[in-house]
């Protein structure tokens, strides 16, 4: 995969960011993953959620079906992806179940109340500081959150063991932040595995 598609994957933009979107919300293995991951997340009937992350809007939508008394919230530094997650969730948008932030952790406000669930699909590989991800959503956490980021190796000629590495390299990271339970889940996938790693707030 060209640098230039990388970089459309990591921020979609422009026209051809649209239709990156519509590869998200569309590909079977993505569709696939993010419902995984969502169930993975064993919503409540009225929790408090956020995507990283969010694309074109397929975790939002199924996390509203499942916290269907409570509130999300999706983040997405790409303007394009707000607004197909928006277009595909406005009914939840205009009851004020999902809002939707066009930024990065940084840009929620520090009054922000924490969240029972936060998760990402397919978003730590384009985060330089892991160290610092993880603890900054685990700030973000009510005690008895739950975390969980979900990563499978795509463009080039992915490998089932890139998916390995990165389920340790995170698992060591969420232990190392303090949360408790972590683990990692494997979900078989064309053309490589996707995991999911997972950790709990004390
Ligand atoms: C590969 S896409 C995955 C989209 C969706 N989660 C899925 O699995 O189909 C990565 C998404 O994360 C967003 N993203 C990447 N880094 C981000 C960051 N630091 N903060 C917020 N969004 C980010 C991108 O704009 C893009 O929409």
């Amino acid at each position: 995969m060209g640098a230039s598609m990388v970089s459309q994957f990591a921020k979609p933009t422009g026209l051809v960011g649209r239709f990156v979107g519509w590869i998200f919300a569309n590909r079977g293995s993505n569709v696939r993953r993010s419902a995984w991951t969502v169930g993975l997340l064993k919503l409540l009937l009225r929790d408090r959620v956020l995507e990283i992350g969010c694309g074109p809007g397929i975790a939002l939508k199924a996390c509203l079906k499942r916290a269907s008394e409570g509130t999300v919230v999706g983040l997405d530094h790409s303007g394009v992806m707000i607004a197909q997650a928006r277009k595909r969730n406005l009914r939840a948008v205009r009851k004020k179940r999902l809002r939707l932030v066009t930024g990065t952790l940084a840009d929620l406000p520090d009054s922000e109340p924490p969240f029972d669930k936060i998760f990402s699909v397919n978003v730590i590989q384009f985060i330089a500081d892991k160290k610092a991800f993880v603890a900054d959503c685990v700030k973000r956490l009510a005690p008895g959150g739950m975390f969980a980021t979900t990563f499978q190796p795509r463009g080039g000629k992915p490998t089932r063991e890139q998916a390995i590495e990165m389920g340790k390299t995170l698992e060591a990271l969420l232990t190392e932040a303090g949360l408790s339970q972590v683990r990692t889940q494997l979900l078989e996938l064309k053309p490589v595995p996707a995991i999911c790693v997972l950790g709990q707030k004390t």
